[in-house]
Parts: structure tokens; C-alpha cells; sequence
């Protein structure tokens, strides 16, 4: 009876764990450099965005993470940009489902966080995707921290280059800084603008390799401390590989990301009920 008990709650245990169904695989130990197309991290995505002016189109990419089923995260000043008749009809939410294995699914609406209005230009906004009517979904959602924890040791950055003209991933090491070492450095090089800063931010550099290489909005800051990845930060453009760089720190997004994805209530409802809620407060 006892035996069967204990071996009752080991199986709860895991099946509260693979019911977020979120990656847990271990197996992505991975060198520093370009990851080709490969099909490890698949939570890893980009917006892509046909944008028409006049004759000519471009093609507009930002990066994005999935960290729901139906939802991706995405810089929400490049969100913002698209035309709703765009973002609906003229973009795809891009993820390398397997190695060499593309895989869309089109985006539906978005919702940015409200700092976005008051604050600062680089926060994040949730990105809602159509995957109800996908066959064969192929994606692992990313971890989230469950718990503060110490990442420092075990910190990277991942996303997409282009510097072989397709789609590529890639990771570096990331080294951790204390926050008052970026605050220094942005103003030093004359870079601290309040309108670019994000609220909450994780600070780090690239020791090993990027001395000619700038970070894009959408890279994707993760640690391994817990064994497998976990979302730690979510990059802004720029300094510079090298440089001391700001990660939208995701610990302190993580009540307002569970409103806005909550699937029972509708995008615009949750922002509306968190502007009520006076225990915010941040946007004075
Ligand atoms: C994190 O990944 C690195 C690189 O593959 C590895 O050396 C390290 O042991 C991993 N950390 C943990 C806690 O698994
Ligand atoms: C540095 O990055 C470049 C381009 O991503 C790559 O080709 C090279 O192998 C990397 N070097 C090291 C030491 O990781
Ligand atoms: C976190 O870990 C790093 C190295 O792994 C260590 O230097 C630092 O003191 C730790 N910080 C805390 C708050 O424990």
C-alpha cells in the first residue's frame, strides 16, 4: 500500500511537469557559433512580415520566442509597426521545427505590455498565434523559470543570423554583469536614452566571440543552471556582441504574461483589468 502511494505521487509529480509540455530536453549542450538550421531550441521563431511600399516589398524579421501553444513573445516596438491587415494576412510566425524543417503558423492578434505606452519602447508584447488549426504540431514551448534562481554560470543567447543569407541559428555564452556595469557603459557611450531602456533588465556580455557582430530585438537569453533551458531575459538591438547588453528581464514579466495568456479571458479584456488593477501601478 505504501509502495504504491509513493510511486502515485512520483508520477504526479511528472505529469504536472509534462502537462506544461514546455522543453525539457537536455540533450541541446551546444557549442558557441552558428547552429546551421538546426532543428534544437524549437521554440526559437521569427515574425516575418511582407510590408508593400507602393511597387517595392520588403521583408521585415523579428525575432520571437514560443512560450505557450498559442503564443510567442515579440519585441512590442516591432509589433506596433505592422498594420493589422498585415500582421493577418501578409506575416508568418517562422520556426525551424526539426533540422532543415521550417514550419509557420500565421499570426492572429497581439497584445503589448502596458509600459509600452508610458515607459519604454523595448518591453515585450504577446504575440497569439493560430495553432488551433495546425495538424501535427511540432513545437516545444520554451521553460520558465519557476523560481528565482542563480543563472549567472550558465547563461547564453540564442537566435537568428542571416549572415549566410538564410535563416540560421546561433548561440554564445553570455557572461553576467551587475546592472550598474551597463548603466555605466550606455552612458559613458552616450547610448542611455530612458525611452530605450527597458524597465527590468539582465546585464551581460559575449567574452568568447562577437567583436563584429550587434544583437537584433527577439535573440533569446537562456540558462541551463535547472539542467535544461530555461527563459531568462529577451534581447534588445544593439550594443554590440561584445558590449555590456540589455535583456528585458522576463522574472519580472511573468504575472502580467500569465494574464495576457490566460485562454479564457479575451486579449483585450486582460489588458483593461490589469490598467484596473491598482496594485501595479507602475505607470504614474
Ligand atoms: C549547460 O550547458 C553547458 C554547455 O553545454 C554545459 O557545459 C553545462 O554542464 C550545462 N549546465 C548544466 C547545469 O547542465
Ligand atoms: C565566431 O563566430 C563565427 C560566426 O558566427 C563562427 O564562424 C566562428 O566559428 C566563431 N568562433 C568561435 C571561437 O566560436
Ligand atoms: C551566482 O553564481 C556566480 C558564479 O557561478 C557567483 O560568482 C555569484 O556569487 C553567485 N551569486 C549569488 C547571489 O549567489
Amino acid at each position: 500500500m505504501r509502495l504504491l502511494f509513493v510511486g502515485l505521487l512520483i508520477l504526479l509529480f511528472v505529469a504536472e511537469h509534462s502537462c506544461a509540455r514546455c522543453d525539457m530536453s537536455t540533450t541541446a549542450r551546444v557549442r558557441e557559433g552558428n547552429l546551421r538550421q538546426s532543428g534544437v531550441f524549437n521554440w526559437l521563431g521569427v515574425l516575418k512580415v511582407h510590408l508593400h511600399e507602393g511597387t517595392n516589398f520588403k521583408v521585415a524579421v523579428s525575432g520571437i520566442v514560443l512560450i505557450k501553444v498559442k503564443y510567442a513573445l515579440v519585441n512590442a516596438d516591432d509589433v506596433v509597426r505592422v498594420p493589422k491587415n498585415v500582421l493577418e494576412s501578409d506575416s508568418l510566425a517562422v520556426f525551424l521545427a526539426a533540422d532543415d524543417t521550417p514550419w509557420s503558423v500565421a499570426p492572429l492578434s497581439y497584445m503589448t505590455h502596458p509600459e509600452y505606452e508610458y515607459s519604454t519602447l523595448n518591453t515585450i508584447a504577446v504575440l497569439e498565434l493560430n495553432s488551433d488549426d495546425a495538424q501535427d504540431y511540432p513545437l516545444n514551448p520554451i521553460c520558465f523559470p519557476e523560481a528565482m534562481f542563480n543563472t549567472s554560470g550558465f547563461l547564453y543567447l540564442t537566435g537568428y543570423t542571416d549572415e549566410n543569407r538564410v535563416l540560421e541559428k546561433v548561440i554564445y555564452k553570455i557572461l553576467y554583469l551587475e546592472k550598474k556595469v551597463c548603466e555605466e557603459f550606455y552612458n559613458r557611450a552616450g547610448l542611455s536614452d530612458a525611452k530605450r531602456a527597458p524597465t527590468a533588465y539582465v546585464c551581460g556580455f559575449a567574452p568568447y566571440n562577437g567583436t563584429h557582430c550587434v544583437w537584433d530585438n527577439g535573440m533569446v537569453l537562456v540558462s541551463n543552471a535547472t539542467g535544461w533551458f530555461t527563459l531568462v531575459g529577451f534581447g534588445v538591438r544593439g550594443p554590440g556582441c561584445a558590449a555590456p547588453a540589455r535583456f528585458i528581464d522576463i522574472f519580472q514579466y511573468l504575472d502580467w504574461i500569465r494574464t495576457a495568456t490566460a485562454e479564457n479571458v479575451p486579449m483585450y479584456d486582460a489588458i483593461e483589468d490589469y490598467r484596473r488593477d491598482d496594485s501595479h501601478k507602475p505607470f504614474v
